[in-house]
Protein backbone atom coordinates (compact mmCIF):
# COMPACT_ATOMS: atom_id res chain seq x y z
CA UNK A 1 0.00 0.00 0.00
CA UNK A 2 0.96 3.64 -0.68
CA UNK A 3 2.39 5.53 2.23
CA UNK A 4 0.85 9.18 1.52
CA UNK A 5 0.98 12.02 3.72
CA UNK A 6 -1.09 15.54 3.55
CA UNK A 7 0.65 18.77 3.35
CA UNK A 8 -1.90 21.20 5.05
CA UNK A 9 -1.53 24.69 4.71
CA UNK A 10 -2.47 28.27 3.86
CA UNK A 11 0.77 28.87 1.29
CA UNK A 12 -0.66 32.28 0.01
CA UNK A 13 1.65 32.31 -1.59
CA UNK A 14 4.31 29.04 -1.71
CA UNK A 15 7.56 30.16 -0.66
CA UNK A 16 11.16 27.96 -1.01
CA UNK A 17 10.41 27.06 1.98
CA UNK A 18 7.14 25.05 1.30
CA UNK A 19 8.95 23.44 -2.02
CA UNK A 20 11.42 22.21 0.26
CA UNK A 21 9.49 20.62 2.50
CA UNK A 22 7.54 18.78 -0.47
CA UNK A 23 10.43 17.91 -1.27
CA UNK A 24 12.06 16.37 2.00
CA UNK A 25 8.88 14.51 2.40
CA UNK A 26 9.20 12.55 -0.74
CA UNK A 27 12.08 11.01 0.67
CA UNK A 28 9.80 9.61 3.42
CA UNK A 29 6.69 8.57 1.75
CA UNK A 30 5.45 7.77 -1.54
CA UNK A 31 2.41 9.96 -1.79
CA UNK A 32 2.24 13.82 -0.99
CA UNK A 33 -0.99 15.50 -0.84
CA UNK A 34 -0.61 19.59 -0.83
CA UNK A 35 -3.68 20.59 1.00
CA UNK A 36 -4.53 24.19 0.34
CA UNK A 37 -7.00 25.68 3.04
CA UNK A 38 -9.57 28.07 2.13
CA UNK A 39 -12.90 29.52 3.23
CA UNK A 40 -15.86 29.85 0.78
CA UNK A 41 -17.48 32.32 3.25
CA UNK A 42 -14.28 34.49 4.46
CA UNK A 43 -11.68 34.32 1.88
CA UNK A 44 -8.98 36.27 3.66
CA UNK A 45 -6.48 35.43 0.92
CA UNK A 46 -4.23 36.96 -1.70
CA UNK A 47 -4.24 33.83 -3.67
CA UNK A 48 -6.96 31.78 -5.00
CA UNK A 49 -6.56 28.30 -3.97
CA UNK A 50 -6.48 27.16 -7.77
CA UNK A 51 -3.56 30.18 -7.89
CA UNK A 52 -1.39 28.52 -5.37
CA UNK A 53 -1.93 25.29 -6.23
CA UNK A 54 -0.80 26.50 -9.87
CA UNK A 55 2.49 28.42 -8.12
CA UNK A 56 3.51 24.58 -6.99
CA UNK A 57 3.31 23.43 -10.26
CA UNK A 58 5.18 25.50 -11.63
CA UNK A 59 8.00 24.35 -9.55
CA UNK A 60 7.80 21.33 -8.56
CA UNK A 61 8.47 20.31 -12.08
CA UNK A 62 10.31 17.26 -11.43
CA UNK A 63 7.69 15.05 -8.64
CA UNK A 64 5.76 13.65 -11.23
CA UNK A 65 2.34 12.20 -9.73
CA UNK A 66 3.99 11.59 -6.57
CA UNK A 67 2.31 14.88 -5.55
CA UNK A 68 -1.01 15.59 -5.87
CA UNK A 69 -3.26 18.90 -5.02
CA UNK A 70 -5.99 19.50 -3.74
CA UNK A 71 -8.03 22.59 -2.12
CA UNK A 72 -9.20 21.69 1.42
CA UNK A 73 -12.30 23.46 3.70
CA UNK A 74 -13.42 21.98 7.36
CA UNK A 75 -11.38 20.43 9.79
CA UNK A 76 -8.10 18.78 8.84
CA UNK A 77 -8.20 15.81 10.30
CA UNK A 78 -11.45 15.02 8.67
CA UNK A 79 -9.66 15.78 5.53
CA UNK A 80 -6.94 13.55 6.48
CA UNK A 81 -8.92 10.38 6.99
CA UNK A 82 -11.50 10.82 3.71
CA UNK A 83 -7.99 11.06 1.76
CA UNK A 84 -7.65 7.47 3.49
CA UNK A 85 -3.94 8.79 5.20
CA UNK A 86 -2.45 9.07 8.32
CA UNK A 87 0.17 11.27 8.15
CA UNK A 88 0.55 15.09 8.41
CA UNK A 89 3.58 16.99 7.41
CA UNK A 90 4.23 20.37 8.84
CA UNK A 91 7.29 22.66 8.34
CA UNK A 92 9.37 23.78 11.74
CA UNK A 93 11.12 26.87 11.61
CA UNK A 94 12.34 28.97 14.38
CA UNK A 95 11.64 28.40 18.45
CA UNK A 96 8.46 30.69 17.16
CA UNK A 97 6.44 28.08 15.27
CA UNK A 98 6.89 25.83 18.07
CA UNK A 99 3.88 26.82 20.23
CA UNK A 100 1.42 27.33 17.41
CA UNK A 101 2.36 23.71 15.91
CA UNK A 102 2.64 21.80 19.01
CA UNK A 103 -0.94 22.84 19.92
CA UNK A 104 -2.49 21.73 16.66
CA UNK A 105 -0.56 18.92 16.65
CA UNK A 106 -1.91 17.53 19.90
CA UNK A 107 -5.68 18.86 18.79
CA UNK A 108 -5.50 17.04 16.11
CA UNK A 109 -4.35 13.98 18.02
CA UNK A 110 -7.28 14.73 20.36
CA UNK A 111 -9.95 14.45 17.75
CA UNK A 112 -8.05 11.53 15.73
CA UNK A 113 -5.81 9.80 17.20
CA UNK A 114 -4.50 7.44 14.29
CA UNK A 115 -3.56 10.48 12.55
CA UNK A 116 0.31 11.37 12.94
CA UNK A 117 1.77 14.47 12.78
CA UNK A 118 5.46 14.63 11.43
CA UNK A 119 7.57 17.80 11.85
CA UNK A 120 10.18 18.35 9.12
CA UNK A 121 13.21 20.92 10.07
CA UNK A 122 13.27 23.40 6.60
CA UNK A 123 16.58 23.85 5.17
CA UNK A 124 18.76 26.25 6.57
CA UNK A 125 18.15 28.76 4.06
CA UNK A 126 14.28 28.95 4.39
CA UNK A 127 14.26 29.09 8.24
CA UNK A 128 12.96 32.45 8.26
CA UNK A 129 11.17 32.72 5.71
CA UNK A 130 7.45 33.38 6.05
CA UNK A 131 3.98 33.61 3.53
CA UNK A 132 2.94 36.55 5.69
CA UNK A 133 6.43 38.42 5.55
CA UNK A 134 6.68 37.94 2.23
CA UNK A 135 3.41 39.40 1.21
CA UNK A 136 3.77 42.31 3.81
CA UNK A 137 7.09 43.29 1.97
CA UNK A 138 6.25 43.16 -1.41
CA UNK A 139 2.95 44.75 -0.74
CA UNK A 140 5.17 47.67 -0.10
CA UNK A 141 7.46 47.27 -2.92
CA UNK A 142 10.41 45.61 -1.17
CA UNK A 143 12.44 42.82 -2.55
CA UNK A 144 11.29 38.92 -2.10
CA UNK A 145 13.56 37.67 -4.35
CA UNK A 146 15.01 34.26 -3.38
CA UNK A 147 12.31 33.76 -0.72
CA UNK A 148 9.79 32.47 -3.59
CA UNK A 149 10.20 31.54 -6.87
CA UNK A 150 10.64 34.28 -9.32
CA UNK A 151 6.76 33.34 -11.02
CA UNK A 152 5.65 33.96 -7.57
CA UNK A 153 7.31 37.46 -7.24
CA UNK A 154 5.74 38.25 -10.36
CA UNK A 155 2.61 36.86 -9.59
CA UNK A 156 2.43 39.29 -6.28
CA UNK A 157 3.40 42.73 -7.95
CA UNK A 158 0.54 41.83 -10.44
CA UNK A 159 -1.59 41.40 -7.25
CA UNK A 160 -0.48 44.48 -5.58
CA UNK A 161 -0.50 46.95 -8.72
CA UNK A 162 -4.18 45.25 -9.33
CA UNK A 163 -4.69 46.12 -5.46
CA UNK A 164 -3.35 49.92 -5.09
O1 LIG B 1 -0.09 27.53 6.68
P1 LIG B 1 -0.89 27.64 7.94
O2 LIG B 1 -1.82 28.83 7.86
O3 LIG B 1 -0.04 27.65 9.18
O4 LIG B 1 -1.82 26.33 7.99
C1 LIG B 1 -2.72 26.15 9.04
C2 LIG B 1 -3.67 24.97 8.76
C3 LIG B 1 -4.36 25.12 7.45
C4 LIG B 1 -2.89 23.68 8.79
C5 LIG B 1 -4.71 24.96 9.96
O5 LIG B 1 -5.27 26.22 10.09
C6 LIG B 1 -5.81 23.92 9.76
O6 LIG B 1 -5.59 22.76 9.95
N1 LIG B 1 -7.01 24.40 9.35
C7 LIG B 1 -8.16 23.57 9.12
C8 LIG B 1 -9.18 23.69 10.27
C9 LIG B 1 -8.77 22.83 11.44
O7 LIG B 1 -8.66 21.62 11.36
N2 LIG B 1 -8.55 23.48 12.60
C10 LIG B 1 -8.17 22.85 13.82
C11 LIG B 1 -6.67 22.71 13.95
S1 LIG B 1 -6.24 21.98 15.50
Amino acid sequence: MKRRAIYPGSFDPPTYGHIDIIRRSLQMVDEVVVAVVYNPQKDNFLFTPQERIDMFKEELTEVGDRVIYDHFYGLLVDYVEQKEATIIIRGLRAVSDFDYEFQMALMNRRMKPGIETIFLMTGAAHFYTAARLVKEISSFGGNVDGLVPAHVVKRLKEKFAKNT
